[in-house]
């Protein structure tokens, strides 16, 4: 299924749209290895979903936002987006695309939008999750759990976070590994797209 009237609705650049088209295809690639219980349209729409909500930010300077929409506002958006468009279980499966996220305590905690949970929970997540956070640089470093991204690593550490935040990417790793993942094969199909990052 395309989106085609939702990326003209809400702005969605080209390269935001081959983005998501290449981690749908990454998602369906590692699906097809997994022995889970998994809703492939689901998953498929969800990926070709998940970042929409970037395009509210855009054109917003980055300093003028805060620390946690920075990081997550973006999901927050995309749930709120495509729950309004009707499409409820997307909305639900695309916005907990980020692998270390926040869940509704750490929500409340900080005072971000009065609890909010964007762990993924579903299959359908997990596997966007985990398709969605391979980057060329963990790639060359065969490294799936360290987060190197500066800017996510400073505010993570500024939150007490870093090892939380690496402890449940190292859990969704082990629980893809368990279920079939081979990823010396996942890189190899990874290499051949252009818009995972
Ligand atoms: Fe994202
Ligand atoms: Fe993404």
């Amino acid at each position: 299924m395309e989106f085609k009237e939702l990326y003209k609705k809400y702005n969605v650049t080209n390269l935001k749209i081959k983005h998501m088209q290449d981690v749908a295809k990454l998602c369906i690639f590692i699906n097809k290895m997994l022995d889970l219980e998994v809703n492939e349209e689901l998953l498929t729409q969800s990926a070709l979903l998940h970042d929409i909500g970037s395009a509210y930010y855009r054109g917003i300077p980055i300093n003028d936002l805060n620390d946690f929409d920075k990081m997550w506002g973006h999901q927050v958006k995309t749930l709120e987006w495509l729950k309004r468009e009707g499409l409820v279980s997307v909305a639900e499966t695309a916005s907990r695309h980020n692998c270390f996220g926040i869940n509704n305590e750490e929500s409340k905690e900080w005072g971000y939008k009065k609890g909010i949970n964007l762990l993924p929970k579903s299959n359908e997540s997990k596997i966007l999750a985990f398709a969605d956070s391979i980057r060329a640089k963990y790639i060359e470093e065969n490294d799936f759990i360290t987060i190197i991204h500066k800017d996510a690593r400073e505010l993570l550490k500024k939150h007490k976070m870093v090892v939380i935040a690496e402890e449940r990417k190292k859990k969704l790793f082990q629980f893809l590994k368990k279920h079939g993942l081979d990823i010396n094969k996942t890189i190899k199909y990874a290499k051949e797209l252009e818009n995972l990052e």
